[in-house]
């Protein structure tokens, strides 16, 4: 039995989230990653993350930097370090190599199930496995809820953004949605498409906003995430901003089943990549299904409020990032959630552990509407 991790320990595994985040909008279909070498004294001897596919593994990072000081060190780790070959040599077998004593992880890796197991690897080599529990452990699993939610559950993690007026509403009775909330909102938006695998609207949107919706003024290299427009019969028009910059299947199209034949060619011959689930309205959750087998492992749901309430109506909705703005539309505006009810108080969508922050002149509400994968 190993003893549990040290105070040090475990501040090192809070340093080891920070670097993890490093890799953010990066690492995918990878988990984000960070490790840090301790000497034996606690010291902090060297420091490493996962930079994204075919790129050093962080463990591997951070015992390149720490050279012979690895040896009887301690290795922090915010996942389970990996025992199979892949683009890189296993973690396990450097870890053994090295000759670290003591390996403290974070969150067990669920593919880790069906290899070798890293942490049974690194103790049948004499290594010293502890396992974090409580917080640090809910922390790390939440680092890679999109990587886990993949893994577990077999579709990407949901997280639904709403720019929504203080009554609620997203777009006038005219349709007129931009913007409702100010720019350090909008910038944020940006930044948080760019997070993310994909990004999804309902066709409606699509249709009256003409978006691009891909991530723009931000600094440093940007991973663009796959665009998804949920619309039943393909009318999404192919004079669209989306349609137009279509093309390397950056575009999905996700349409029931018996969309007429003809709009989906048309879509298709523009670049767009059409998938089909459902009868006559696009089943979403095997939608979902179908996105997470193209590798996506997380959305980012724009609305609108038609979209928005039927995600929330199938419980897919993982994590809500709703802003409220500062301004009243009144009831002939466009609801940010549409087309759904419920009765019973205690049935609402209610998000956990909720926070509220200013972001300009906007609150920022998020938080947690799914348990973790892995968490009952
Ligand atoms: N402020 C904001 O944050 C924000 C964000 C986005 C949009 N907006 C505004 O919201 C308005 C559009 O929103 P909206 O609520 O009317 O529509 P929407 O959510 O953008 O699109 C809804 C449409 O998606 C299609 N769909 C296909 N399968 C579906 C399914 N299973 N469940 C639900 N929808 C499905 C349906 O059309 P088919 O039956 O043809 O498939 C449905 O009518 C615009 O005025 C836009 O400016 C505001
Ligand atoms: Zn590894």
């Amino acid at each position: 039995m190993s003893a549990a991790p040290t105070p040090v320990e475990r501040d090192a595994l809070a340093r080891a989230r920070e670097l993890a985040l490093n890799g953010r909008g990066r690492v995918s279909p990878n988990p984000l990653v960070g490790a840090v070498v301790l000497s034996p004294r606690g010291r902090t001897v060297a420091e490493g993350w996962h930079e994204g596919p075919g790129e050093e593994h962080a463990e591997a990072m951070a015992l390149r930097l720490a050279g012979d000081e690895a040896r009887g060190a301690t290795v922090v780790c915010t996942l389970e370090p990996c025992s199979h070959w892949g683009r890189t040599p296993p973690c396990a077998n450097a870890l053994i190599e090295a000759g670290v004593a003591r390996v403290v992880v974070g969150a067990l890796d669920p593919l880790e199930r069906d290899r070798a197991r890293g942490a049974d690897v690194l103790r049948g080599a004499g290594i010293d496995v502890a396992l974090a529990s409580g917080d640090d452990e809910r922390a790390c699993r939440a680092l890679n809820a999109p990587f886990l939610t993949h893994a577990l559950l077999g579709r990407p993690h949901v997280t639904l953004k709403l720019a929504a007026s203080l009554d609620g509403r997203v777009a006038t009775s005219a349709g007129e949605s931009r913007w409702i909330t100010g720019e350090p909102a909008r910038a944020l938006v940006h930044r948080w498409r760019a997070d993310h695998d994909a990004v999804m609207v309902g066709v409606n949107t699509a249709v009256t906003d003409d978006p691009l919706l891909t991530a723009r003024g931000l600094d440093g290299p940007v991973r663009q995430p796959v665009r998804v427009v949920v619309d039943s019969r393909g009318r999404l028009p192919l004079e669209s901003a989306l349609v137009r910059g279509a093309g390397g299947a950056t575009v999905v199209v996700a349409t029931a089943q018996d969309a007429p034949a003809a709009a989906v060619a048309a879509l298709q011959e523009r670049g767009v990549r059409v998938v089909a689930a459902g009868a006559g309205r696009v089943d979403l959750p095997a939608t979902l299904r179908i996105l997470a087998e193209m590798g996506l492992q997380s959305v980012f749901v724009e609305g609108g409020g038609v979209l928005a309430g039927a995600l929330l109506r199938a419980g897919v909705v993982d994590d809500l990032r709703w802003f409220a703005a500062p301004l009243v539309l009144g009831d002939d505006a466009r609801p940010a959630v549409a087309g759904v009810g419920w009765p019973r108080l205690a049935d609402a969508p209610r998000p956990s552990g909720a926070t509220i922050e200013a972001v300009g002149d906007d609150a920022l509400i998020t938080g947690r509407l799914t348990p973790l994968p892995g968490e009952v």
